[in-house]
């Protein structure tokens, strides 16, 4: 941490995650307590993370907050619970007292940022949230588990601050103490997965996810249903990647998505996610699985139309060849991410083993990534904040 002019400062990456047992609907809206467990995997920082500076000084008048770029409102219940929690913790440690007492008062000063395109979509609450948690936490020096706090944000927020492979336990207490993430394993486990992001070209604004689950949770009957089949799921899946088993890990990934979109339309009035491209992403993957003996690929989606492709380094060539194939695009930059080995076979007509339309420009990009790391503390010189605790880029 800096010390400059009375402004202490930290900057950190948090990652973003993709829930392969999807957590859908809340038994506690304030404490963001969910109804089932859920299992996610933790992508890499270099293409997709969240950069958060905070800063306090005696010298700020007021708390003030930056996203993308633009001042946001600090009226948020959900930032203002987890500032709060933050700073009862950090009060919790009652070591260096008097210094700390009255820094805890200075105004705090948060500015944040994507390195992926606001425009793709892809939902950012949560590697935003862990990384403003991870980062409070470093400034005010708390240790131990913080998913507990990054949950009070959004509930996905509090599986980003492990690496890997993670698990968040949905909890049984009334408050919440043991509703946290876990990591089962972490991303050096299964050096072999490779995550492919399908950004759709879509137009349409969707149901925010938290009005989306309360909606279910009011009125879907197939809710219930899941509800009673989730620990099972959970519990095959952790052994499939325990075990590196990607045909089951792929199976239960694609029935878990299948699912949560299934409770969507269960739910009344009916909330829809997918749209023709999703769909015809789906048809696709299981066209290439069933010209395998084994599953090759697997989707997931979250809420929206946008899929995340799970499948081995081996098959990473072959499967975007097929992707090119199918969603013709004359973006110089359609892919986008890790450096992708190039394959051969990019001329095989793939129409004559997959009876499926071939759709220009159903895809914006596809974004390819793998299985990362935790999130960390940054060097100062990639600080969002000027000396004068204003953003950067405003100067
Ligand atoms: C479909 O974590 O965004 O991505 O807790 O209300 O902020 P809130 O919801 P949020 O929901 C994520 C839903 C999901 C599935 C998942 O990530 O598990």
């Amino acid at each position: 941490m800096n010390i400059q002019d009375d402004m202490e400062w930290i900057t950190c990456d948090s990652p973003v995650n993709i829930a392969v047992i999807k957590y859908w609907g809340k038994r506690d809206e304030k404490l963001i307590l969910p109804l089932n467990s859920s299992v996610s995997i933790t992508l890499n920082h270099e293409e997709l993370r969240a950069r958060t500076t905070v800063a306090i000084s005696r010298n700020f008048n007021e708390d003030k907050m930056w996203l993308n770029g633009k001042e946001q409102s600090m009226k948020n219940a959900r930032l203002q619970s987890v500032i709060s929690q933050i700073k009862r913790l950090s009060r919790k440690r009652k070591t260096d007292c008097d210094q700390l007492d009255e820094k805890l008062q200075w105004k705090l000063h948060i500015c944040s940022e994507n390195n992926f395109p606001t425009a793709a979509g892809l939902a950012s609450s949560a590697a935003g949230y862990a990384c403003l948690v991870y980062a409070l936490s470093k400034l005010y020096g708390i240790n131990g588990d913080i998913s507990k706090i990054a949950r009070l944000g959004s509930g996905s927020a509090c599986r980003s601050l492990y690496g890997g492979f993670v698990i968040w336990n949905k909890g049984e207490s009334s408050d919440g103490e043991d509703s946290k993430a876990e990591q089962i394993a972490p991303e050096t486990h299964w050096p072999e997965l490779r995550i492919l992001i399908l950004v759709v070209s879509d137009q349409t604004k969707h149901t925010g996810s938290t009005v989306g689950m309360q909606t279910t949770v009011a009125t879907s009957e197939l809710l219930q249903q899941r509800l009673q089949t989730v620990p099972q799921k959970v519990d095959k899946i952790k052994q499939a990647i325990l075990n590196k088993d990607f045909h089951s890990f792929a199976e239960i990934t694609m029935k878990d998505s299948n699912q949560l979109h299934a409770v969507c339309l269960d739910t009344y009035p009916p909330v829809s996610y997918l749209n023709d491209t999703s769909h015809h992403i789906m048809q696709l993957v299981h066209a290439i699985n069933e010209d395998n003996t084994s599953n090759m690929v697997a989707y997931s989606f979250d809420a929206g139309p946008n899929a995340f492709l799970f499948m081995q380094e081996k098959d990473v060539p072959t499967i975007i060849n097929i992707l090119r194939y199918f969603y013709p695009s004359s973006d110089p930059h359609f892919l986008r991410g890790l450096p992708v080995p190039e394959k051969d076979d990019y001329h095989v007509d793939y129409t004559t083993f997959i009876e499926l339309k071939v759709v220009p420009r159903a895809l914006k990009f596809v974004i390819y990534t793998k299985p990362g790391p935790e999130p960390s503390v940054k060097e100062t010189d990639c600080g969002l904040l000027a000396s004068d605790g204003l953003p950067k880029l405003h100067q």
